[in-house]
């Protein structure tokens, strides 16, 4: 009797250890990048594009309990070449950096933690800066050309899964879709020449290790 009280108090334990617990912090670091999915309306009789970056991604959740938690992204700033299509195809716009920062609510199904697959639904702020025109742009401006890039505010939708490797390191993969829209607008010698909204709409996909603290 005793033995096998002790023997399922082992298994609690255990199984407990092997779930995420209210109040726990996890940490996640990798290499994340933002593949812009982007569209404009029409500028200067063509459109705008934005290149892909990758750079090194940071999350923490804290764990609500071991099925909710509150995850909040960030990164290093990315940096963007903004390129033109349709009739500025092949011209070089100029280009621009941001700060992705992103706070979601995420739900992890699983009791235990040997394979963990989670979704999240956030918020995300970009701040854009360093925007810069590039000479093409002032070329075919005629005239010292600057670009500014409004802040954007918009939904984010995540999906992910953690894979323990030892008893507090873990393989994480994750991707979020985030609405980012914009408005770009470009001035000529200080004069506003044209103002296009731009959804820049990316995919970022993180690959990295996580950890428990
Ligand atoms: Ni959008």
């Amino acid at each position: 009797m005793r033995k096998s009280l002790t023997f399922a108090a082992a298994l609690l334990l255990a199984s407990a250890a092997n779930a995420h617990e209210q109040n726990e912090l996890f940490f996640r670091v990798g290499a994340a990048s933002v593949q812009p999915d982007a569209s404009s309306g029409s500028v200067l009789g063509g459109g705008v594009d934005v290149k892909n970056d990758t750079n090194l991604g940071f999350t923490g959740t804290w764990f609500i309990n071991k099925h909710w938690g509150v995850e909040v992204l960030a990164a290093l700033p990315f940096s963007h070449d903004i390129v033109g299509t349709g009739a500025l195809k092949g011209v070089d716009i100029g280009s621009t950096k941001h700060l992705p920062p992103t706070v979601s609510v995420q739900y992890y199904p699983l009791d235990g933690e040997t394979f963990q697959p989670y979704v999240g639904l956030g918020v995300n702020y970009t701040n854009f800066f360093k925007t810069n025109a590039s000479s093409t742009l002032d070329t075919a401006l005629g005239g010292k050309s600057d670009i500014s890039l409004s802040y954007s505010t918009g939904l984010a939708y995540q999906v992910g899964a953690d894979w323990k490797i030892t008893e507090n390191i873990y393989v994480n993969a994750a991707v979020w879709k985030i609405d980012i829209d914009t408005t770009a607008d470009i001035n000529v010698n200080g004069k506003r020449a044209a103002s296009v909204d731009v959804q820049i709409d990316p995919t970022v996909f993180m690959l990295g290790v996580g950890f428990k603290y």
